[in-house]
């Protein structure tokens, strides 16, 4: 249910997050600006749990948990957000509205679905025409069959300027609606064109099958060779997933995550329907969250090239703390599973598929793979590098098995491996003590400490403070936008993560939003919200200035010209050693 800002913004002036969260947790400093309290979501000695009086909200720098009112309630009494509202309604004496509010953004909506829909029509229904020899031509040598484009949809956008235009119009629709869900754009002149055109047209579905949005892939080798439509009032590209809605249905509850449209089609029609793709975005928590709802078991199939191995170990690092079984197919030399599909057969496909290994294998041959086993030095190099992977596996039993397994193949005493396992596992238990406590010195001491939950930060260190002072100052200063419009647009972000963010912030601001915590709520998860109480919270502590903005974003251009692309892919208990090297670092300087 979406209830309008008049009653969100009452509902939030009626409560008082202090006094809200005192029901569940002991504030400390209850007198001071930022009260203080151990964390109701985590377990801990030293209160990191900092709550915002004006900005009425508050977040956690031991586990990450932020928000307002409503997300403080959803997850400490695990309701829905409906219920979270009624909860502080009842409370706050306030009456529930009764009727969902038809407002301005649920109209617009509606007509996004709509004009999706039948923009979908219109290139399903062009592939036939004529005009689409090239494209049926081309779908032929992908060995796609008629069925399979009726299932996916598959359609084409005419080589001509405005094809869609016109019959949009003809439909009822404007150009600024057209505009607004990225069907349509603006041209320099002022002009509105077609937004996809002489294009191979993929709708992408949300999980009632309704089109969200589309790929358009060209039918040459010119650039660039997708395009996707932006982020729009129906659709958020890092929370959707290509085909979920067909693959949801599999009762094994296992789900293959492949790179792109065609990889998915491939499988699909190859019979393994339980394939999903990501939609050209790195792949991101909301997604993890969405698969988590309709697998146990998800195996990774991207390229086996360097790109492919780097996102695979990224997509690891992010699961690793899923409930997720995990496992990642090998494919040979760089193909995909659409060419093996076509030039090898699905038998071999399926074969792949069963022979998938386990994180820790990937992990273990991957170390394997960067060194010469045959030499002492390799040997003892890739030792330490699987004592640092198999310390991270928490199963004793499983454990063991690899430990056997490893002290055969390199005739190492295997009581000598184990030794090493519980020194290190000793170790970063210790450095994850560390860490705790530091930040919990750091908030009783008053000293800014803030550990951004950006995952690319690592890396990122410069540009990802950058992007989030932008951010923070946005969001208390929304017309910022407007006078940095020349200089600041999302291309400018380095990382996928501050850039998403600033997309939704600023087509907030564009579309004439709230900005405040509170009507965030409906559309985001908990995981977002806790990062927007985190740039409410980073905005209380900066100057907030349009000058430092505009530091802010040539400090951003001079990242990007020079980013190195980021080691994504190391393992967590590696951050774990660097965080224990900061802390020692710091102590040296501070000669403790
Ligand atoms: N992609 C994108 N924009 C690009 C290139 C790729 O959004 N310019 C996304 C698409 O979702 C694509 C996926 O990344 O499906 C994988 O890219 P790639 O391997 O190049 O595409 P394939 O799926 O192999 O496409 P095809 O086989 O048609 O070349
Ligand atoms: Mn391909």
């Amino acid at each position: 249910m979406r209830f309008s800002e008049e009653f969100l913004s009452e509902l939030r002036a009626r409560t008082d997050i202090e006094e809200l969260i005192g029901k569940f947790t002991e504030i400390k400093h209850r007198g001071s600006r930022t009260p203080v309290a151990l964390c109701p979501f985590h377990a801990e000695k030293t209160p990191s749990f900092v709550i915002y009086r004006d900005t009425q909200s508050y977040y956690c720098f031991g586990c990450g948990a932020g928000g307002d009112a409503i997300t403080f309630i959803k997850n400490i009494e695990r309701l829905d957000y409906t219920e979270s509202v009624r909860y502080l309604c009842e409370r706050a004496g306030m009456n529930m509205p009764l009727d969902p509010v038809d407002d301005e953004y649920n109209r617009l909506r509606r007509r996004c679905y709509e004009a999706n829909r039948e923009a979908a029509r219109f290139f399903y229904s062009t592939l036939s025409t004529p005009q689409a020899e090239k494209a049926r031509s081309y779908l032929e040598k992908r060995r796609l069959s008629p069925e399979t484009v009726k299932r996916f949809g598959l359609g084409f956008a005419p080589d001509k300027w405005d094809a869609l235009l016109k019959h949009m119009k003809e439909k009822g629709f404007t150009e600024t609606e057209l505009v607004s869900f990225d069907l349509a754009k603006k041209t320099s002149k002022g002009g509105t064109i077609d937004a996809f055109r002489n294009r191979l047209m993929f709708p992408i579905m949300d999980l009632r099958g309704n089109v969200i949005a589309f790929g358009g892939r060209v039918l040459d080798d010119s650039k660039p060779k997708y395009l996707n439509t932006s982020d729009t009032v129906v659709y958020k590209k890092s929370q959707a997933l290509y085909a979920l809605n067909f693959a949801k249905n599999n009762s094994e509850r296992k789900l293959i995550l492949c790179e792109g449209y065609m990889d998915v089609i491939a499988m699909h029609q190859a019979g393994f329907t339980n394939a999903v793709a990501g939609l050209g975005t790195a792949f991101t928590k909301e997604q993890i969250s969405l698969l988590t709802r309709y697998c146990d078991e998800l195996t990774l199939c991207f390229d086996s090239d360097e790109a492919g191995k780097k996102a695979t170990k990224r997509a690891l690092s992010m699961l690793s703390s899923s409930p997720l079984k995990l496992k990642v197919m090998h494919l040979q030399d760089g193909k995909d599973p659409d060419e093996i599909i076509k030039t090898q057969g699905k038998e071999k496909m399926n074969t792949i598929i069963n022979s998938a290994v386990n994180d820790t294998e990937f992990a273990l041959n991957d170390a394997k793979g960067r060194v010469d086993t045959s030499t002492e030095d390799g040997k003892l190099n890739f030792l330490n590098e699987a004592v640092v992977i198999l310390a991270g596996v928490d199963n004793a039993i499983e454990r063991d098995l690899y430990v056997s397994k490893l002290s055969e193949e390199l005739s190492v005493e295997k009581r000598a491996i184990e030794q090493q396992i519980l020194k290190q596992r000793r170790f970063m238990k210790k450095a994850h003590e560390n860490a705790q406590f530091d930040v919990a010195r750091s908030i009783a001491s008053g000293e800014e400490k803030i550990s951004s939950p950006n995952p690319e930060k690592r890396g990122n260190v410069r540009a990802v403070k950058a992007e989030e002072i932008i951010l923070a100052s946005l969001l208390r200063h929304p017309d910022y936008l407007r006078k940095l419009s020349g200089i600041l647009s999302a291309q400018i972000f380095v990382t996928d993560f501050g850039r998403r963010y600033f997309e939704d912030i600023s087509s907030r601001i564009m579309s004439g939003r709230s900005l405040e915590l509170f009507s965030f709520s409906e559309d985001s998860d908990s995981e977002e919200m806790s990062y927007l109480a985190y740039l409410f919270a980073k905005g209380a502590e900066i100057s907030n200035s349009l000058e430092e903005c505009k530091q802010c974003i040539q400090t951003l251009l001079e990242e990007k010209s020079k980013k190195n692309v980021p080691d994504v892919g190391k393992l967590s208990s590696e951050e774990y050693l660097e965080l224990f090297r900061k802390k020692r670092d710091k102590k040296k300087t501070e000669g403790v």
